[in-house]
C-alpha cells in the first residue's frame, strides 16, 4: 500500500490587497486545518492600472517573499497579476503555481447552456484578454462580453461593497451587457459585492473565482491529510490602510498583521 505522505508546509497566497482574502475564505472552507500565509501588497496597490512589466516584477517579488517562509505552493489569489505574470512566472520558479483563470475556465467549458457570458475585471486584466482567450480555446460558442470596472477593487478596499454608491457604481458597469447565462467575477475583489450583483442580475449564474480554486486544490490535495489547525498569517507591505477592517468583516474572526518586507534580498 501506498504510503500517505503528509506535507505541513502553508500554502501560499497573494493579491495586491484584500480581495484575495475571497480566495482563502473558500480555502479555509473545504481544507481548514492547510496553514495559509496570506501577502497583501497594500503599498503596490492597485495593480490593475499598472503595465504588464510592473505586474510581473511584482508578482515575482511576492513569490520570493513567500518561498523565503517555506510555502509548498503558490496561489495568485489576484486576477491581474494571474492574466499577466502567471505564464511568465510558471517559467522560473520550480513549485506549483496556480492563478484564478484556468480553474474556472475548466469549470465553465463543462457547462453546455452556457452561451453568453460575462466577465467583469480589472482594466489590466480586460486589455490583456487572458479570460476571453482561454474560454474561446476550449468553447468556441460562448459568446463573451468584457467590462472593466476600475473603481470596484478601491471601493472593496474601503468595505463600500453593499451601500449606495456600490449599487450606483455595479449598475453603470453593467448596464451594457445582454442577457448573460453566467458573469464572471473576474478579480477576486468583486465577491465583495455579488450580493449587490444578484440585485441586479438575479438569473445570471455568478462566478466566484475562489470557490472553484478551493474545489481544485481539495482535489489536488486529498491526500494531505493535515489533522490539526495551525494559525495562519497575514503579511501586508503596507499597514497604513483599512485592511484590517474590511478583512475582519469578510472572514469573521479578529486578524493579526504582520508587516512584510518583501524587497529585501531580490532574486
Ligand atoms: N484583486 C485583484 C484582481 O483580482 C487586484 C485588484 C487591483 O489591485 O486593482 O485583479
Amino acid at each position: 500500500m501506498q504510503e500517505q505522505i503528509t506535507d505541513n508546509r502553508p500554502i501560499g497566497m497573494f493579491d495586491s490587497g484584500v480581495g484575495g482574502l475571497t480566495v482563502y475564505k473558500e480555502i479555509k472552507k473545504q481544507m481548514p486545518n492547510e496553514k495559509i500565509i496570506y501577502l497583501g501588497d497594500t503599498e503596490k496597490f492597485p495593480y490593475g492600472s499598472k503595465s504588464k512589466q510592473t505586474i510581473i516584477e511584482l508578482t515575482k517579488k511576492n513569490i520570493d517573499f513567500l518561498l523565503k517562509l517555506d510555502v509548498k505552493e503558490i496561489i495568485i489569489a489576484c486576477g491581474t497579476a494571474t492574466s499577466q505574470a502567471l505564464d511568465e512566472v510558471k517559467k522560473i520558479y520550480n513549485i506549483p503555481i496556480e492563478g484564478i483563470i484556468m480553474p474556472t475556465v475548466e469549470y465553465i467549458a463543462e457547462k453546455q447552456n452556457y452561451k453568453n457570458i460575462g466577465i467583469i475585471a480589472t482594466r489590466g486584466t480586460i486589455r490583456s484578454n487572458a479570460w476571453e482567450n482561454e474560454i474561446k480555446a476550449k468553447r468556441k460558442d460562448i459568446n463573451i462580453y468584457n467590462k472593466e470596472c476600475p473603481l470596484l477593487a478601491p471601493m472593496a478596499e474601503e468595505g463600500w461593497t453593499e451601500n449606495e454608491i456600490a449599487r450606483l457604481t455595479i449598475k453603470e458597469y453593467i448596464k451594457g451587457f445582454p442577457k448573460l447565462d453566467a458573469l464572471i467575477l473576474g478579480c477576486t475583489h468583486y465577491p465583495m459585492f455579488e450580493n449587490v450583483i444578484k440585485e441586479y442580475m438575479p438569473d445570471v449564474d455568478i462566478i466566484n473565482t475562489g470557490k472553484i480554486i478551493a474545489q481544485c486544490l481539495e482535489k489536488r490535495l486529498h491526500r494531505n491529510k493535515i489533522l490539526e489547525p495551525k494559525e495562519d498569517e497575514i503579511y501586508l507591505t503596507d499597514t497604513e490602510c483599512n485592511f484590517i477592517n474590511v478583512a475582519t468583516t469578510i472572514l469573521q474572526k479578529n486578524i493579526i498583521i504582520k508587516k512584510a518586507e518583501v524587497d529585501s534580498n531580490e532574486k
